[in-house]
């Protein structure tokens, strides 16, 4: 059974008489371990009221593009990078229409189009407005631009008609909502990444390491499970829980990261190497804790061992991935380094832009490999992950990718 956890999912509710059981839809979403926010549009809120939404999501009901007060809380922007996944339900004509010329003239239609998140939409209407010649093309529109459809049913409806325009049961528009992270993208692949800080100790109480969250690992970790793969994390000490269905292997050192990357070699088709390896380590490790003494000491560092270097180098070496954080001429740097590590791909972060990146939740970067490179917007960990995943079912020639 396909699940929402550790998804945030910005739930849309426009105007119809479905609306009323969007209140329904949030508790199932919870349910599957989704976080809910709920956007409604102005007519959403003659049906069902924001009160009642915010009480059952526990958050905020967002209803204004032009807000001031709303806008510094969250503004559409945080909201459409927060979003994993957005899902109107319901989806009425009128919306659909929107969607489908590219509105941007209400809070809910702006997100959709400012945000990376996959869209999900439960359409709900009168069984004539379904059927007609404009809503279909709209409907057409929208499914060739990759949007999931759910519903509508089939049956009696509020104005008394019968025929198609029911919005979906709750349960069923949740089901799908969490199906729409589950691809078979990297069907029977395996996977391993690195994530996290290395610590280097320099005594038994004391080490040097890095401010990396393991945040962006974490979330590659999950969207290799979610597209099938068989996924283990080689993680350095983070305060993150892992992906279900993911085998995470603990390591503190970068010796130690070494050590264990490449006795998963033979079982492995892609490595991502995420980890924020510290690149020296203290020459030796004082058996004792080292004392305070003299105004100064020095610390003697050694190199560490490049893992993702040597994995690239390795006889039957995997497709292999690395990030590159760069401060100035980001891509030039990050192609040498590809090139220079022997990798097949490799991910350029903007490190002097303090909004992404290390402890953030927020990444934007340039993927680029051997003959092309794409950008990914900013957005959210978890909707960069599913990118980079896709990028590399792609290279690998996956037929969904
Ligand atoms: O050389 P630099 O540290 O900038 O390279 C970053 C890339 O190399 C990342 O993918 C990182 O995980 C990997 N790396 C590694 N082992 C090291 C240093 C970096 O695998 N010792």
């Amino acid at each position: 059974m396909a699940h929402l956890f550790n998804r945030n999912v910005l739930l849309g509710v426009s105007g119809g008489i479905a609306a009323y059981k969007s209140a329904e839809l949030v508790r199932q979403l919870q349910e599957l371990g989704a976080t809910v926010r709920v956007v409604m549009t102005r007519g959403a809120q003659e049906f069902i009221t924001p009160l009642t939404l915010q009480a059952l999501s526990g958050n905020p009901v967002h209803t204004e593009l032009l807000d001031a007060e709303a806008e510094l809380g969250m503004s559409h922007i945080e909201l459409a990078r927060w979003a994993d996944l957005l899902l109107i339900a319901p989806a009425t004509a009128d919306l659909l229409a929107r969607l489908a010329a590219g509105r941007a003239d209400d809070l809910l239609t702006t997100v959709a189009l400012a945000t990376a998140a996959p869209l999900v939409l439960a359409p709900a209407m009168n069984q004539q407005m379904w059927r007609d010649q404009a809503t279909i093309a709209n409907v057409a529109a929208l499914a060739s631009r990759g949007y999931t459809f759910v519903g509508p049913a089939s049956g009696e409806q509020a104005c008394g008609d019968i025929g198609p325009g029911r919005m979906e049961q709750p349960a069923i528009i949740a089901a799908a909502a969490a199906g729409v992270f589950e691809n078979g993208l990297l069907e029977g692949k395996r996977v391993v990444i690195t994530a996290g800080p290395t610590r280097e100790a320099l005594d038994p109480v004391r080490y040097i390491s890095n401010h990396s969250s393991g945040k962006m690992g974490y979330a590659l970790a999950q969207a290799a499970v979610d597209a099938g793969a068989r996924t283990t994390l080689v993680s350095g000490p983070v305060n993150l829980s892992a992906p279900d269905h993911a085998r995470v292997l603990h390591v503190e050192s970068a010796t130690q990261m070494l050590e264990q990357c490449l006795q998963l070699l033979p079982e492995c088709d892609i490595f991502i190497a995420c980890a924020a390896v510290a690149d020296y380590r203290p020459a030796a490790i004082e058996q004792q804790k080292i004392k305070k003494g003299p105004e100064h000491i020095n610390l003697q560092l050694v190199r560490n061992p490049d893992i993702v270097a040597a994995v690239a180098a390795s006889e039957h070496r995997p497709f292999t991935v690395g990030f590159a954080a760069e401060t100035n001429d980001l891509l030039a740097h990050a192609r040498d380094k590809m090139k220079r590590k022997g990798l097949d791909m490799i991910v350029a972060n903007d490190v002097s832009n303090r909004s992404i990146g290390f402890n953030s939740d927020n990444n934007e970067a340039t993927v680029l490999w051997a003959d092309g490179e794409q950008v990914l917007a900013m957005t959210g960990k978890s909707a960069m992950a599913r990118q980079i995943i896709q990028i590399i079912a792609r290279q690998l020639g996956s037929p969904a990718g």
